[in-house]
């Protein structure tokens, strides 16, 4: 349920709510004062409850008031009346003009009365000293012509006494239960406010420590509820990311050792060679020449670190320009094997080629591929350990993708390490290293990426490393 809905529904119950539990008090408490009866009935009962005994004396005064009132004059006949009332609450009056001839309670004086004219009854009649009575009255006149009146009065069925009594308690109940559902009501909500907010301040908190290492739920469909997933997707998000930030920091900090490491081997060679020239240690013209050549090699290696190294961050981040053109892959590959042929019959490398199409189509930029091939190919010459050195070639179509494989019969490479060999500066063994920056496999399989390809290695069964990489058909040109 919504927040909104919560409020209004809970503001609805605030008024709801005390409404009801007051019709509840009012029933409870109008069958407490009339044993079991509704409250309409109250007045009623009170009169029917005052005893037949009353009712029965009441009416046989308003008979003798009729047809004998001068009895009332005669003080036995008034002493009799006083032995027959039988409640103590019940008091009966005999008023002639402004004198009580009879009076049950001598603290009812004829100012507490209502005046001659008011025959019936009235709940709220009279007030003696602090108790009210509800007045029964039967007025009639004397032979004399004098005005009389007979009251009965009832304290206990008093409206004012029952109301003085039912009033208040109502009153203070009302009070009460509206403390009691705005407090109920208050709570109810504001848990469901405030403990998602807690929620959240809490996690912030961890947050802005830097501890990511947590999650945050809510089952509630409500808008905090929401809040709260999108603040854990956030913080999932966030943390992702700041593991990656460390991981490109690592791998930064770990590329600067590698790259100052492989400098500095060519470096410390080249000054020790100079050095040698300078001190005169190379005296023969053939030394010279040997320590020239050595120095000028070293410094080739350099340079082509460097290179490479530069085409490696600009690929890594996206800079380098890519001239894709749609080409024939199987003779694009012949082309460049007949470009390196010499190199390859100096080796005694024999390449065999295999292609399960005719003239496989690839979008490709020639440079690059050239780049990748040449790595692949020299790999297999450079970490060769048998004679005479085969290179399969093969290529295959598969559903929108050529895939063209390289393998050879030389030493393979560890299977735990497969995947390793294309990493930055990763050589299997560097002690053994040819010579190799371990750059070349980084940069092919960038450079396939960058192709919509992907680059892969595996052993092949009989020995030997096959390199795989796929390339993307023409047709996938409108797809792009
Ligand atoms: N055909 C292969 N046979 C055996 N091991 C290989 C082969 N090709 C690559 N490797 C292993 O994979 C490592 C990474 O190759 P990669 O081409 O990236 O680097 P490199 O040849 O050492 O250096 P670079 O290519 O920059 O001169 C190599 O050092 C080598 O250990
Ligand atoms: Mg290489």
């Amino acid at each position: 349920m919504s927040i909104r809905k919560r409020l209004i529904i809970s503001n609805a119950a605030m008024i709801v709510m005390p409404i009801l539990i007051i019709v509840f008090i009012i029933f409870l408490l109008s069958a407490v004062y009339s044993d079991g009866a509704v409250i309409g009935k109250h007045f009623k009962q009170q009169w029917q409850s005052m005893g037949e005994k009353n009712t029965e004396l009441f009416l046989n005064l308003q008979k003798t008031a009729s047809l004998d009132q001068e009895k009332f004059l005669n003080t036995d006949y008034l002493e009799s009346l006083s032995e027959q009332l039988n409640r103590e609450s019940v008091e009966i009056v005999i008023r002639k003009e402004n004198d009580l001839l009879f009076t049950s309670n001598p603290q009812i004086k004829n100012d507490d009365l209502p005046p001659f004219g008011n025959e019936g009854y009235n709940p709220a009649g009279a007030r003696v000293g602090e108790e009210h009575y509800s007045i029964r009255q039967h007025d009639f006149y004397f032979k004399d012509g004098s005005k009389a009146s007979i009251f009965l009065l009832d304290d206990s069925a008093s409206f004012v006494k029952f109301a003085r009594t039912f009033f208040p308690i109502l009153l203070m109940s009302l009070f009460l239960v509206y403390i009691l559902t705005n407090v109920f009501l208050s709570y109810i909500v504001s848990r469901s406010v405030l403990q998602p907010v807690r929620q959240l301040s809490h996690a912030s908190e961890k947050i802005s420590k830097g501890d990511f290492d947590f999650v945050i739920k809510s089952k509630s469909k409500d808008e905090l509820g929401q809040l709260i997933r999108t603040f854990d997707s956030m913080r999932g998000q966030l943390k992702e990311s700041l593991e990656l930030r460390d991981q490109y920091e690592n791998n930064r900090k770990e590329m600067i050792a590698n790259i100052s490491h492989d400098l500095k081997t060519p470096i410390t060679s080249i000054l020790g060679y100079v050095e040698g020239l300078q001190d005169g240690i190379a005296n023969s013209g053939d030394k010279r020449e040997q320590y020239l050549d050595t120095i000028r090699s070293k410094a080739t290696y350099m340079n082509r670190l460097i290179e490479e190294l530069a085409l490696y961050s600009k690929l890594d981040v996206n800079s380098l320009p890519f001239h894709f053109e749609t080409v024939d892959i199987q003779a694009f590959i012949k082309d460049y094997l007949e470009e390196i042929s010499e190199e390859l019959i100096e080796k005694d490398v024999k390449v065999l080629f295999h292609s399960n199409i005719s003239h496989p189509q690839a979008r490709i930029d020639r440079d690059k591929l050239i780049r990748v091939m040449e790595n692949i190919i020299f790999n297999s010459m450079k970490y060769m350990d048998k004679s005479p050195a085969t290179i399969n070639i093969s290529i295959i179509e598969e559903k929108n993708m050529i895939k063209i494989s390289v393998s050879d019969n030389g030493p393979g490479v560890p299977t735990e390490e497969l995947a390793a060999i294309f990493n930055r500066f990763y050589r299997t063994d560097p002690a053994r290293s040819t010579g190799g920056s371990g750059l070349g496999l980084a940069i092919a399989s960038q450079i396939i990426e960058a192709h919509g390809g992907k680059m892969w290695a595996e052993n092949v069964s009989t020995g030997g490393l096959r390199v795989n990489f796929t390339l993307k058909k023409p047709e996938d040109e409108n797809d792009e």
